[in-house]
């Protein structure tokens, strides 16, 4: 982009007790785009009225803006009646509303961040949240100033065929020398980070929607033609969705047309814009050859994640940057549990809390850790965050619990009637839950306010003598950044006490945890109970219980709660290898056995299964020691691995043979089946057979799907046979055009458990078909490999070193996706002395070179405190 020569201020950190109302509203704008990726002309002519009484100046924020002409009704002004620092625009003006008229030149080709206007294959498009908008044109950049947009795009035809806008299509028209124009009308005022336009030759996949109240919705789904065979999946999700939101939270679609747009290079997920949701690639396209089953998921949460956001973030939105989590963490408790009424809820209840425990539990105790509503920011984009998603998820899902679902559905009710049109903040929130859902949420407040994972321990103790039993729950939240001193939580935690003879229990009971130390009392047990606790994962705590491994056989095979039955076989592997590590004597035959029991058991989901039997991941064994070793992890997790191969190695052939579907399909049954077969696979190739690479190779070789085809791929990437490499290289041949594919060969190596993974990765860096430029590769290859804690960590520093190089290149190019780099190398302090001071030491290196991203400079100056 032009970047006009401003300097850099010193970071400025912005806090959210310094929130003021605006000082001008836009009520309404109107956008006159002449589009070249070149050279783009922006005409913006803005209704600003004065908010309250006071005499403050127009304030409009720019980044990298030069204004060539400004008009205040109607007339020119002066270059002395306006000033610019620091990018933002100061106007006096005299009255209490006037027109204001700004013309500015960008670039969209030399937009390498990929925020505002740029190019992306051909195609001209927008990302304005957070703050981009400022990017494109001057304006009030903040989500609690709320316009209607009025958008005439002009270009050329034969290279922008296709010109969308939010809203509503009103008029469109052709121009001399080749080129046309379109408009497009919002009628919902909207703030400015939910702007969007497209321009580019798409194909479209069309549709229909009609309503529960009868309204018709042209739904259009918009791609390279190659792309179109590809976007079915997408079309379904979006459908089913709308239908979905009518039903569960009677929440219908407004405008006449809604609009996805597919681009290759995209810093995040996808963007909610006002009826012109713009999506990473990766999460419209899915077909059988390239897509896994893992992938067609993504496509369905996130297409209704960015939907849902119509209601959740669009027609409510946010006041402030600091409230992220009212729409996001809402909006993702939504997209959950869409998912899981599409498929299996205890499958999708294990996979978001494995997602949360490895992304979000690790934020939360390490130097970046923040409360869902934040304090102060220096940089926003760096706070789309886990805690902010996920975490935020977890705090709805904790209040719907506590409610019930037609309480929960009233105080929703409540906050959408309430503050349809608005910018609303989390109290908002809570307050609707409070009243709708007639319950007092006072201390639950704290969940917002305290940043770590609170810690429970519970300890049961049985009296023969009373046949009574007691819980013992004590809670501590640990210290974080800023944040020495906590209080205790309100923590719901569901909770079941099963009799050993029966194998039952008598009821599943929500203790409401709220003090520091607080106990609970159950008569009428003669023989002590076995404890099950924290039951579909009620609340995101991290618990401690003195369960035996017998206790937790006893649970892996009897508790009727799926997640807490899975939770009890992953407890039981955890102490193993945990004991291992230290070196203690541990029953490794319980865990065979558990996982026998649990792969032949007839009644089970075989997508249950597979989650049950796979072995905690490494990072979460390191989250379970006081200092990481992540070469005795990988040592006993493999040697565990190894031996569950051998020991059972009759049952993963016969899960392998047997499972082996006939046609695609993509039902829950027959995604479940590849789930068990590819973990099958897994223990097959780590039993030391001698056919396990040529086992592997054969359902590389014969798959009719991506998912069968990666998973044996990554079963052979981690060994070092000759069909190791055989496979990658007829991966590469076969979908070396192929963007999004081709990622995934990247990944596959940077994720393997192979003792060169880190040259391997240098390498890579160097593959004529890596480049810093398309997000999705640099996360393929340096975001894969430093989730990869066995080759990040070796032991002499060069993944740390990798990644560092790969920061400080990146961020001259694209600040946002480099910042998303460091927290790995920000964890220093889990590991031992040598490790911490390699990792201190680049984190140094990144801070040092002149001219660094604030994106950047946040998270790494924060990572070494
Ligand atoms: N709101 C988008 C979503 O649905 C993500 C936008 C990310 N923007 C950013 N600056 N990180 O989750
Ligand atoms: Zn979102």
């Amino acid at each position: 982009m032009a970047d006009h020569p401003s300097f850099p201020a010193a970071p400025h950190i912005v806090r959210r007790e310094d929130y003021r109302a605006p000082d001008w509203l836009v009520p309404d704008i109107a956008l006159d785009f002449d589009l070249d990726a070149a050279i783009t002309r922006v005409h913006a002519t803005l209704s600003v009225t004065r908010n309250g009484d006071h005499d403050r100046p127009l304030k409009l924020d720019g980044d990298g803006l030069l204004p060539l002409e400004i008009h205040v009704d109607g007339q020119p002004l002066t270059p002395d009646q306006w000033s610019l620092d620091g990018g933002r625009l100061t106007i006096p003006l005299p009255g209490p509303a006037h027109l204001v008229k700004s013309f500015v030149e960008i670039s969209p080709q030399s937009n390498s961040k990929l925020m505002g206007l740029y190019a992306s294959g051909g195609l001209l498009c927008t990302q304005c949240e957070a703050e981009g908008f400022r990017r494109i044109t001057f304006f009030p950049d903040r989500p609690d100033v709320l316009s209607r947009y009025s958008v005439r795009l002009a270009a050329d035809k034969a290279l922008y065929p296709v010109l969308l806008a939010n809203g509503d299509p009103v008029e469109q028209g052709d121009l001399p020398d080749g080129r046309h124009w379109a408009r497009w009308n919002d009628p919902y005022p909207k703030p400015c980070y939910l702007f969007a336009l497209v321009a580019g030759d798409l194909a479209c996949n069309a549709d229909r929607f009609v309503t529960a109240s009868g309204r018709e919705v042209q739904l259009g789904i918009w791609v390279k033609e190659a792309d179109l065979p590809r976007t079915a999946h997408a079309m379904q999700a979006l459908k089913n969705s709308m239908a979905w939101d009518e039903r569960v939270y009677g929440r219908e679609y407004d405008l006449d047309v809604f609009n996805i747009v597919a681009v290759a290079d995209f810093n995040f997920g996808a963007m909610e814009n006002k009826g012109l949701n713009i999506f990473n690639s990766r999460y419209i396209l899915a077909d059988p050859e390239t897509a896994t089953d893992i992938d067609y998921d993504g496509v369905e949460g996130v297409v209704a994640h960015e939907y849902f956001h119509n209601w959740s973030g669009n027609r409510v939105t946010c006041r402030d940057w600091f409230q992220l989590s009212l729409k996001e963490g809402f909006t993702v408790f939504r997209d959950q549990n869409f998912s899981a009424d599409m498929g299996s809820h205890a499958v999708k209840r294990i996979e978001d809390v494995r997602i949360l425990r490895a992304a979000q539990f690790q934020e939360d105790s390490g130097p970046l850790a923040h409360p869902v509503r934040p304090e102060s920011y220096m940089e926003i984009s760096n706070f789309y965050t886990a805690t902010i998603y996920n975490k935020g998820a977890e705090l709805i899902r904790m209040m719907a619990l506590m409610l019930g679902p037609e309480r929960f559905r009233a105080g929703t009710d409540l906050y959408f009637d309430r503050h349809d049109g608005e910018a609303a903040t989390c109290e908002d929130f809570v307050r609707a839950m409070e009243e709708g859902g007639e319950i007092d949420l006072s201390q639950f407040r704290r969940w917002y306010e305290q940043a770590g994972t609170p810690h429970v321990r519970a300890l049961l103790s049985h009296d023969p003598a009373t046949q009574g039993v007691t819980l013992l729950l004590e809670q501590s939240v640990p210290p974080t950044p800023g944040q020495p001193e906590k209080k205790p939580m309100a923590i719901p935690l569901r909770t079941a006490l099963f009799d050993p003879e029966s194998g039952q229990h008598r009821g599943d009971e929500l203790l409401m945890l709220t003090e520091a130390r607080q106990s609970f009392t159950f008569a009428g047990w003669p023989a002590a109970p076995i404890l099950s606790i924290n039951r579909g994962f009620s609340a995101p705590v991290i618990v401690e219980t003195n369960r035996s491994q017998a206790d937790l056989a006893f649970l892996s095979a009897h508790d009727d709660d799926p997640f807490a039955r899975y939770e009890a076989m992953q407890q039981l592997m955890v102490n193993v290898l945990v004991g291992r590590i230290g070196g203690q004597p541990v029953d490794e035959d319980a865990v065979v056995a558990a996982i026998r029991g649990t792969a032949i058991d007839p009644l089970l989901d075989p997508a249950f299964i597979a989650e049950a039997i796979r072995l905690p991941s490494e990072a979460y064994l390191g989250d379970q020691m006081a200092v990481v070793d992540p070469d005795a992890i990988h040592a006993a997790r493999d040697a565990l691995q190894r031996r569950i191969g051998a020991e059972l190695e009759p049952l993963w052939r016969d899960i392998h043979g047997k499972t082996k579907a006939n046609a695609f399909a993509l039902s829950p049954a027959a995604k479940g089946a590849r789930k068990l077969r590819n973990t099958a696979l897994l223990y097959l190739a780590a039993s030391g057979a001698a056919d396990g690479a040529t086992v592997a190779f054969g359902q590389f070789s014969e798959a009719d799907n991506m998912t069968e085809r990666q998973a044996a791929l990554a079963t052979l990437a981690n060994g070092t046979s000759a069909e190791r490499e055989a496979a990658l290289d007829i991966f590469y041949n076969r979908y070396r055009d192929d963007a999004l594919t081709l990622d995934k060969w990247f990944q596959t190596q940077a994720f393997a458990f192979h003792p060169h993974t880190v040259d391997l990765v240098e390498e890579l860096g160097r593959h004529k078909d890596f480049t810093l430029a398309n997000p999705n590769r640099v996360r393929s290859l340096y975001g894969a490999f430093a989730g990869n804690q066995w080759a990040f960590h070796h032991k002499s520093g060069k993944g740390y070193r990798l990644v560092a190089d790969c920061i400080i290149a990146l961020d001259k190019l694209n600040p946002q996706t480099a910042a998303r780099l460091v927290p790995p190398l920000g964890r220093w302090k889990r590991f031992d002395e040598a490790r911490a001071a390699l990792m201190r030491a680049e984190l140094q290196r990144i801070l040092a070179v002149p001219g660094l991203s604030k994106d950047v400079t946040e998270q790494a100056s924060k990572s070494l405190e």
